[in-house]
């Protein structure tokens, strides 16, 4: 079989070896072949499935999933099937994991294809976790709540439900932030710096009381004053997609359509939510765009997937661009693909159980405490 992988990221690197290559009787079937076949399989297994899929996939899989949405959206789903011995998970392997967590003993959770993790989850590794706890500690930090976004590890959601904390997604960052400030003098926010910036903004924390903490740097790179003195202890971890939006861009398209409005996911940098008119999580932006009036320009600063399905859904009344002109694409959300959903299906229709995400029982319950603590705030 030849690979179609481009760059490894670190968790891929990782995850490679206990990573089933699909088989070579899925590759290069027919597009119509494959929906017929995934359709059989789904029918077979009838309620004993349910398929998520995050708004980031592509056409051809999204449109078998049974429930469509954000992160936030996608874990609540979980518990509302709990007839479904299997949750086939078209996203990424956080997600997969949160699903595992919040799951079912009885349920068991599958991600189509096992290499599609999310490089910003990466950013953050329980040892580095670990020592700026430690550092904190040392440096006289006393009153802190960590905050870990969605995307990243179980180990990272455990750290924090152990010690107080939540876990967050992109649309209920403001509210848990309040929730942390009621309990705490300051958050550390991991990974995502600029979910984190943004989000503590917009409530009025400024810039000045927020401090950037570099794991690969002793005390993170800070001295003890700037920490005191800061309300928000931001990761340094980011997306790659979302970073490459700029404020260049915003006034390119601004030049071209004078009319048109900015919406951008809040992973984008500080400087372009501030140019953009509105931000929120992919689920608002759908929500927003849709229910906008007939002749709206729109500007997307998020994935493609998303941006060209919308563009099309609401064609011709509205219309919808990139805010990229090239597009922004999330490479591990690509990785699932129909013919990783076809054979994930027809091997449950015979039994078969490929790429199941199990979180380690040291870490499920933790993991559960944050991500139940996610849930309750809205
Ligand atoms: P949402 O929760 O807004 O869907 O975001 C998930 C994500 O990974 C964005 O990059
Ligand atoms: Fe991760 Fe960014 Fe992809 Fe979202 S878009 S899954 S944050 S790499």
């Amino acid at each position: 079989m030849t690979s179609m992988i481009p760059l490894l990221t670190e968790f891929e690197k990782e995850h490679i070896a206990e990573r089933q290559a699909l088989p070579e009787k899925y590759l290069g079937l027919s597009d119509a072949e494959m929906d017929v076949r995934i359709a059989a399989a789904r029918q077979k297994l009838g309620n004993r499935l349910v398929i998520l899929g995050h708004h980031y996939q592509r056409d051809e899989v999204i449109k078998f999933a049974d429930y469509t949405g954000d992160s936030f959206r996608l874990a609540r789903q979980v518990a509302a099937r709990p007839d479904a011995d299997y949750i086939v998970f078209c996203g990424v392997h956080f997600m997969a994991e949160s699903a595992d967590v919040l799951g079912a003993p009885h349920q068991q959770v599958i991600l189509p294809d096992l290499a599609a993790g999310c490089s910003m989850a990466d950013m953050v590794e329980p040892d580095q976790l670990e020592n700026c706890w430690e550092e904190l500690t040392q440096m006289g930090v006393a009153s802190v709540v960590p905050v870990t976004y969605i995307n990243s590890a179980a180990s990272i959601k455990a750290f924090v439900g152990e010690r107080g904390g939540t876990v967050c997604t992109s649309s209920n960052a403001a509210a848990t932030l309040k929730w942390a400030f009621a309990r705490g003098e300051k958050v550390l926010f991991l990974p995502d710096q600029h979910l984190g910036r943004n989000t503590a903004y917009k409530m009025g924390i400024a810039l000045d009381e927020m401090v950037v903490w570099d794991p690969n740097e002793i005390f993170g790179g800070l001295d003890p004053d700037q920490v005191a003195r800061a309300r928000m202890i931001l990761w340094n971890g980011h997306c790659s997609v979302h970073t490459r939006f700029s404020v260049r861009q915003i006034e390119a398209v601004r030049k071209q359509h004078p009319d048109v409005r900015v919406i951008v996911h809040p992973e984008v940098p500080w400087e372009v939510v501030q140019a953009a008119d509105d931000s929120g999580s992919t689920e608002y932006i759908i929500k927003t765009v849709t229910n906008s009036p007939a002749g709206s320009v729109w500007a997307v600063g998020t994935e493609v997937h998303l941006v060209n399905r919308l563009a099309n859904d609401l064609a011709p009344a509205r219309t919808v661009l990139s805010l990229d002109r090239f597009g922004c694409l999330c490479s591990t959300m690509f990785r699932v693909s129909p013919n990783h959903l076809l054979w994930i299906l027809e091997g449950l229709v015979e039994g078969r159980v490929h790429n199941r995400i199990v979180v380690p029982d040291d870490q499920k319950h933790w993991t559960r405490v944050a991500l139940d603590r996610m849930l309750s705030i809205q």
